[in-house]
């Protein structure tokens, strides 16, 4: 398998601030929205937060200890915004800085290339209490953060990320209100994408003036769409495929046309807001800056169907007190392998996509990295102390041959990341989903590779024989 791939692939983890760090009281951080979100009722999990997560800001010398044994070209991080600039504006808390400025120097002796995203949904909470992405100044404010993260670490990281999954934030912190901020702005919340893709063209020109050159991308989460009937079986109508048409553009094309082609998608019924955003062609012309790399985050595919199943999907209090959206969720057939979260298992899904985003942006696409793919289990060490989770190593498997398949089929891919290094704390779910390769126990901080550890050392050392 491994050596399908040629010998400069890069083969990364990925993992994210707020979800490793812990230590939010450090050295001069600011709050983000994911605190305020952890302290209210009921919105995580058993009410956990990311308060000592991984205290991965403490222990960062053993993480990359662990990354440099596992044999990672790449590790993909993200910086918190309030670390750096704990009110989301002004100047640089330079202790927040340094911690970043030390992790970068110990990867880079190791080497290992880090790949920095600057936005992984840790918005400081003076930024949202202003308007969050619902105002076009978060953008601003945003790209004058990406400048003084550059302005510190250009010289010595190798891939820049602006945004992660800006269709992640709109949709879930905005929409439907199961992640930080919390709004339930449905539709509504459409100018949070825009304004997210503007602060990633914003920040795209404040990386470039601050000298760093090639290896700029954006990290979006796609899916495949696949129209069905609203039960497995059922051939799709006109309405399920009507619907999955409008999904695939609020998931998909939403972020990919404006960045890749510069303009938006046309409007399905129901994406009224989308108009006025496709008339603001100066901010089009930004957005749409040339790429180095596009990445890709994929988990898995949706089935979607005409509106009726969406109750079945949503919370009952979202449903009840909701205007219904143009679209619904439609079950997987039963014989589909299931997740920790109770997400489906389909590797070729990731075969599909990427040879998709090829067909539809052609020469428009940059090189792609698949920037992040895993699952969830729910891992326990054995009285040995050992962790065995054949099931993460069968879906890395499989997703790792439907990369291979993709490469044949044409697709410019050139690295992977496994999402994630660390068991940690999954936002909403709390730390009840585990996605790592190595299994945190959380009151010790004791870290142990799980099987899939040295499933994927063996297959980066095949892969690149001393
Ligand atoms: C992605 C997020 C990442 C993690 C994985 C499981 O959508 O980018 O932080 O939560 O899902």
């Amino acid at each position: 398998m491994a050596g399908q791939f040629p010998t400069d692939f890069v083969w990364g983890v990925s993992t994210s601030a707020y979800q490793i760090e812990g230590a939010v009281d450090a050295d001069g951080r600011g709050r983000s929205i994911w605190d305020t979100f952890c302290a209210e009722p009921n919105r995580i999990a058993n009410g956990e937060t990311g308060e000592t997560a991984c205290d991965h800001y403490h222990r960062y010398r053993d993480d990359v200890a662990l990354m440099a044994d596992l044999g990672v070209g790449a590790y993909r991080f993200s910086v918190a915004w309030p670390r750096v600039q704990p009110t989301g504006s002004g100047p640089v808390n330079a202790a927040g800085l340094d911690f970043y400025d030390r992790l970068v120097d110990e990867l880079r002796a190791h080497d290992i290339a880090p790949m920095l995203t600057l936005y992984h949904w840790d918005t400081p909470q003076p930024v949202e209490d202003a308007g969050g992405w619902t105002t076009r100044d978060t953008a601003r404010r945003f790209a004058d953060y990406a400048g003084l993260v550059a302005d510190r670490l250009g010289d010595r990281v190798a891939y820049w990320v602006t945004l992660n999954e800006p269709a992640m934030m709109t949709m879930l912190g905005y929409g439907v209100g199961v992640h930080a901020p919390g709004r339930q702005l449905l539709l509504d919340a459409l100018p949070t994408a825009h304004h997210q893709l503007y602060g990633h063209g914003l920040a795209v020109a404040a990386l470039r003036a601050a000298g760093v050159a090639g290896r700029i991308g954006i990290a979006n989460n796609h899916t495949p769409v696949v129209p069905a009937g609203a039960t497995p079986g059922a051939e799709p109508g006109p309405a399920d495929r009507a619907a999955a048409d409008a999904y695939d553009v609020l998931h998909n094309r939403l972020f990919a046309d404006p960045v890749l082609l510069g303009r938006y998608p046309s409007a399905p019924a129901g994406f009224a807001s989308l108009d006025e955003l496709a008339a603001d062609t100066a901010a089009l012309a930004t957005i749409a800056a040339p790429l180095d790399f596009y990445g890709v985050n994929y988990y898995q595919p949706t089935r979607i169907c005409a509106p009726d199943a969406l109750a079945a999907e949503l919370p009952p209090e979202l449903t009840d007190s909701l205007p219904p959206l143009p679209f619904g969720f439609a079950p997987f057939d039963d014989s589909v392998p299931r997740t920790g979260f109770g997400w489906p298992s389909v590797p070729p899904g990731l075969t599909d996509l990427l040879t998709g985003l090829t067909e539809r942006y052609g020469t428009r696409l940059p090189p792609l990295y698949v920037t992040e793919n895993g699952a969830s289990y729910p891992d326990e060490p054995a009285a040995d102390g050992t962790v065995a989770d054949p099931e993460r190593v069968e879906y890395l498997t499989g997703h790792v041959a439907a990369l291979a398949a993709a490469r044949d089929a044409g697709v410019d891919v050139r690295g992977y990341f496994v999402w994630s290094l660390l068991d940690n704390f999954e936002w909403a779910a709390g730390y009840g989903q585990r996605f790592g390769l190595v299994h945190v126990d959380y009151p010790t901080q004791r870290r142990t590779p799980k099987s899939s550890y040295h499933w994927y050392r063996d297959l980066i050392a095949t892969d690149r024989p001393q």
